[in-house]
């Protein structure tokens, strides 16, 4: 059976998804998930992007010990320097390099002609090759180019010593046929082709991602890469955990393996929907609510006659549980910490006594506190930088009645540690509130988008709300959850306030 490495870009072409906007812990607490997914190589980021980037990359580097981590780089020196200064650390450091070969590209976006774009290319590999030990080299926009021009530059920059060749399908453009053949005419013509790797990576803009990167791994691609979910880019990348049940399920038509562990396919989606805000619709493949359910009575009816009936992968291969073991107000801290390990979570003492806290308070209000409501609180424990200095929520109070104009009062604490608070009205509660804090937050805010959603079923599931904004100019993300709508709203507007302050503080010790 022929081997197939899993290159992730989630936090990579994902985090490139309109809106997206991952903190450091995030960045890191995905990295952990991708590892224990099995992955064999992470792209962590853009170091040369913005300090952010870097700053994630580094911290990626450095923690994770089992895959090896990569970066993206334009084709320029100081791209290259940045990206090795940020990925030196890590297990066997790997460079991500690209430059545009299509016709379109190289004329209005590079304005460079084929014989200059390929001595840049051979040139900028040649550069890289002096630190990295391993080079990927992508010729962005592979599936408009010529194919003699691609097959002549991809055997020059082989020669400047790439080990992985990426073909991208950057547009979404290609059907099955061509991608497939794309890789065969590659295979057949390049002299030099056996000393690399052969990758396929593409987007979705026809719908056709994972089918596109199923037909690479038949005409000779031995790497494919992907996002959780299939985010990124427009209409995003080929989604990982459709590719790898795909070979699962249809082992008679795919015989290729994989270091993937299906199982944490359920947690990894979970994980990455929440920390980017970016729900999974309810039908999505493999991952969506509904993945599994049978509605229809005649469907309901075979399932319980035979499973294989109606299904043709059953939910636990992929991580979903079926009998999950729920806590409630007697449970004490020894179960509370078994369950926790169950999920997943590795806490440090400090954020287990706070995670402990904060599902006793919950208990008082809730009777049963799902694997779902766990997951929600842990992430947020996870990613919250303690010693940060931020905004508080002290108290508020929102009077909302049909005939009033709703009015909400609000107390803080501001990053200087002052009790600040006022009152504003609103044309509904959420705005109130909104106002309110607005009113006595120092930065420039604007609100671009606002969503609501419960964390499982019954009156009192836990609220959940994402925003975007921008603060001081800065694009961010927020989210927060509570028992209440309005306080879930509260905290998602803080939290992305706060991190700016995050952001803020990164910066700082990236300059130490
Ligand atoms: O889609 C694309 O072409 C890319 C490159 C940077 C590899 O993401
Ligand atoms: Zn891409």
């Amino acid at each position: 059976m022929v081997h197939i490495n899993i290159f992730d870009t989630t936090l990579r072409d994902g985090e490139q998804s309109p809106g997206v906007n991952l903190n450091q812990l995030e960045k890191v607490e995905i990295a952990r998930q991708l590892e224990r997914f099995g992955v064999d190589i992470m792209e962590a980021g853009f170091p040369a992007s913005s300090q952010g980037d870097f700053e994630s990359v580094r911290a990626i580097a450095r923690t994770i010990k089992n895959v090896s981590v990569t970066g993206l780089a334009r084709a320029t020196k100081s791209d290259i320097d940045i990206a090795w200064d940020a990925l030196k650390e890590g297990l066997e450091p790997r460079l991500h390099i690209f430059l545009a070969t299509s016709p379109i590209h190289m004329t209005y976006k590079l304005r460079k002609s084929p014989e200059e774009v390929t001595q840049l290319a051979v040139d900028m590999v040649s550069y890289a090759r002096n630190r990295f030990p391993h080079i990927e080299w992508s010729a962005e926009d592979a599936t408009r180019s010529d194919l003699p021009f691609l097959a002549k530059i991809i055997e020059k920059v082989i020669d400047a010593g790439a080990t992985v060749i990426n073909l991208p399908d950057t547009v979404g453009y290609s059907t099955p046929e061509e991608y497939g053949y794309l890789f065969r005419y590659i295979k057949e013509t390049v002299p030099n082709i056996h000393k690399v790797v052969l990758s396929a990576h593409c987007h979705d803009d026809l719908g056709l991602a994972v089918a596109n990167t199923l037909a690479a791994i038949e005409n000779g691609a031995t790497q494919i890469e992907g996002t959780i979910n299939g985010i990124g880019e427009r209409a995003g990348n080929a989604a990982l955990e459709e590719f790898a049940v795909s070979l699962t399920i249809r082992k008679d038509k795919f015989p290729y393996t994989t270091n993937l562990a299906l199982k944490e396919i359920k947690r990894t989606s979970d994980l990455v929907s929440r920390f980017t805000g970016m729900s999974i619709a309810p039908n999505k493949a493999i991952v969506g609510k509904n993945a599994f359910a049978h509605e229809s009575g005649i469907h309901q009816d075979g399932v319980l006659k035979n499973a294989s009936t109606y299904e043709i992968i059953s939910p636990e291969l992929v991580g979903f549980k079926s009998n999950h073991l729920v806590l409630g107000k007697h449970s004490g801290r020894h179960a509370f910490k078994d369950k926790i390990e169950d999920l997943g979570f590795k806490l440090s003492d400090a954020q287990l006594l706070e995670a402990f806290n904060t599902f006793k308070q919950l208990t008082d209000k809730k009777k049963e506190v799902t694997d779902e409501d766990l997951f929600t609180i842990l992430t947020d424990i996870q990613t919250t930088l303690l010693d940060i200095k931020k905004y508080e929520l002290q108290a508020f109070q929102v009077q909302y009645g049909s005939a009033n104009l709703p009015t909400a009062t609000v107390a803080l604490t501001t990053p200087e540690g002052i009790r600040v608070e006022t009152a504003r009205t609103g044309k509904g509660s959420v705005e109130a509130l909104y106002n309110t804090l607005e009113a006595l937050i120092k930065e420039e805010i604007h609100l671009t988008s606002f969503n609501l959603q419960s964390i499982g079923q019954g009156r009192d599931a836990l609220a959940e709300t994402h925003v975007k904004m921008t603060v001081n100019g800065t694009a961010v993300s927020g989210r927060g959850s509570s028992q209440d709508v309005l306080e879930a709203s509260a905290k998602a507007f803080l939290n992305a306030v706060n991190r700016v302050f995050f952001n803020n503080k990164a910066i700082q010790t990236a300059m130490i």
